[in-house]
């Protein structure tokens, strides 16, 4: 991290000329030989057993980065930033997981511009300003365990920006968009076209083609940040859930006429300039991709995005070798979709684009969509079924981690009657070192 970064004020939350992020060797709890928490090392597999393949490492293809085990945090909103600045409530939230095992951890959608943002709450990193808590947050969650893997999801909202977020209703003009006066920013929602997501919906400002230049100009800028100041490992680009990229990409949401709409080429282009100017610039860094597999809208006749296109577009990325991670999820981009959500229902888009053979070392694809299984007294198993069996190379979960925030200790249990690797400080949960309690045990 650079020096500026620990000495910048962030809206007020940390004091002005204190440091804010505390150097990792300043209390990293590492006992000696002590393996990283959420691993599985060879010797602790019970013989006759073989070591599940969610606690295989993964060495990501196109930057040093190797991920401790195969199971990310997925991005989750929490709507509880202030202008865009994560608040030491990011650091208790994400910091359960990072305490029980997760390999990798991915912060929340954060708005590359202002306006970018879903709701008022949002994180953003479209400011200096932000940077020093997220520098602040990155640095604790790394000092609290050992191999801990750090990305930020890059976001623009697009058509769907300035809504609710789903725990500040209260009274409101409407209950799809928050009004200029209530805070919001109807003014200036933009998308590729004036199309509203429905009805009551914002209809969002046409971007120009100077603004939507703009706008990928934006997320390369957030990309440095995030690498250059934040420390984060790696960036997602958010491309999913109907926000900007994602209906740029889909002929349902853009009927531009300039060289970001009409062929599948164009409608891409925006996406993958953002890609190709990251990666211009940081050759040697880690960048992801959350793709909307599919609008679920093939039941309309207007054509849609879908599966097809992103084996496409994963086959391009592929070839260009700029990508480390494919994650996809799908969903989002109109009100009509058809959707039957059960456990492991988005399994076949990432199934899909591994079955297109793409090499390792070119690309990983990464799958979610209630991958905690149908059962939570059994977790592991839907996850390891579909490593197992080549669908996905990492697996994504969201709610399974706010119900579960020991969902890999617990997997490890499951999957081989035996616990992964733990924390230090919580060692004396281990049964082997949890004897009958004594008067005196204090050490
Ligand atoms: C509270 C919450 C917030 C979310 N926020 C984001 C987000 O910031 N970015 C994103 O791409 N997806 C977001 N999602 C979607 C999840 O990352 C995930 O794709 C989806 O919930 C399906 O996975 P799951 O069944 O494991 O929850 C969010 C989901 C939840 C439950």
């Amino acid at each position: 991290m650079s020096p500026s970064a620990t000495t910048r004020s962030s809206a007020g939350l940390w004091p002005q000329d204190k440091p804010i992020a505390l150097a990792n060797s300043s209390f990293v709890p590492t006992r000696h030989g002590h393996p990283a928490p959420g691993t599985v090392p060879d010797d602790i597999v019970p013989e006759g057993e073989k070591k599940p393949k969610l606690f295989e490492q993964a060495k990501l293809p196109h930057s040093d980065l190797v991920l401790k085990n195969r199971a990310v945090v997925s991005p989750m909103c929490q709507y509880s930033a202030r202008n865009g600045v994560p608040t030491p409530y990011h650091l208790a939230h994400l910091g359960q997981f990072a305490l029980h095992g997760a390999g990798t951890i991915m912060v929340e959608a954060s708005g590359v511009t202002s306006a970018g943002r879903i709701t008022p709450q949002d994180l953003g990193i479209w400011s200096d300003e932000q940077i020093a808590a997220h520098a602040s947050l990155v640095t604790s969650l790394k000092s609290f365990t050992e191999g801990l893997t750090m990305g930020v999801q890059l976001a623009h909202a697009g058509r769907k920006a300035s809504t609710w977020s789903p725990f500040y209703r209260g009274d409101r003009k409407s209950p799809h968009y928050v009004s200029d006066a209530e805070g919001g920013w109807e003014k200036d929602t933009v998308g590729p076209s004036p199309i509203p997501y429905g009805e009551g919906w914002i209809t969002p400002r046409e971007l120009t083609t100077k603004e939507l230049q703009d706008i990928i100009q934006s997320f390369v800028v957030a990309a440095r940040r995030a690498f250059n100041e934040c420390g984060y490992d790696f960036i997602e680009i958010h491309s999913a859930h109907g926000y900007l990229l994602d209906s740029l990409n889909s002929p349902l949401s853009n009927k531009r006429t300039d060289q970001y709409g009409g062929s599948f080429e164009n409608r891409t282009r925006a996406l993958r300039e953002i890609i190709s100017q990251i990666k211009k610039e940081f050759p040697h860094k880690s960048v992801w991709l959350r793709i909307g597999s599919t609008n679920f809208a093939e039941h309309v006749e207007d054509p849609s995005w879908g599966i097809e296109d992103t084996k496409r577009l994963a086959q391009e990325l592929g070839e260009a070798g700029e990508v480390d991670v494919i994650d996809c999820s799908a969903g989002g981009l109109v009100p009509f979709q058809k959707i039957n959500p059960r456990p492991g229902y988005q399994v076949p888009f990432a199934e899909g684009v591994s079955s297109l053979g793409i090499a390792k070392s070119k690309l990983l694809v990464g799958s979610v969509g209630m991958l905690e299984g149908p059962d939570v007294h059994q977790p592991g198993h839907l996850a390891e079924e579909v490593l197992q069996k080549g669908q996905a190379d990492l697996i994504f979960l969201a709610r399974g981690f706010l119900a579960n925030p020991s969902w890999v200790e617990d997997s490890a249990t499951q999957l081989m009657g035996t616990r992964c690797a733990g924390n230090p400080q919580y060692h004396r949960v281990h049964p082997a070192k949890r004897p009958p309690p004594r008067a005196q045990n204090h050490n």
